[in-house]
């Protein structure tokens, strides 16, 4: 159960000082984000304010106060990508999908987002799945790809 799997999270760091931020990050490698039941419990147990905790955790862009999905897909849509057809990759993601950019499905396995670059123009257009490029795609292959991912 989500709760006894956070409660042994926070077992962790009873006792200890200063150790908020490696907590929340803890809580986000079990669950892709941070849930408010985790925030609840971390306050109850620890005696954090809420306040802090949603303070501390909307400060760090690597924590995720919104739920997200198993696998990240992110699109880029910068320039190079975008003449080459990133939109039409985008628009094709969000079809099979049935999200959109910024949406997590309802399954919880994709978030998707959109990037201005990844870094392999040359490669464009470009998605990243989990840390893994995809490049020089097009709308037939897209589907084939995420359909790789469990
Ligand atoms: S613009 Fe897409 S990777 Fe740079």
């Amino acid at each position: 159960m989500i709760v006894d799997r956070i409660d042994e999270i926070i077992s962790k760091y009873k006792n200890e000082e200063g150790v908020l931020i490696q907590l929340l990050l803890d809580i986000q490698r079990e669950f892709s984000w941070i849930p408010k039941k985790a925030i609840k419990r971390i306050s109850d147990t620890l005696k954090i304010p809420v306040s802090q905790i949603y303070r501390v955790a909307s400060f760090y862009t690597a924590l995720n106060l919104t739920k997200r999905g198993r696998h990240l897909i992110r699109v880029c849509v910068g320039t190079a990508c975008y003449v080459r057809g990133g939109p039409r990759i985008l628009d094709s993601i969000e079809r099979i999908l049935g999200v959109k950019d910024g949406e997590t499905t309802s399954d919880e396995k994709f978030t998707l987002e959109t990037v201005n670059c990844l870094g392999c123009c040359a490669l464009g257009p470009v998605i990243e799945v989990d840390g893994q490029y995809h490049g020089k795609l097009s709308s037939a292959n897209v589907e084939k790809i995420i359909s790789g991912y469990s």
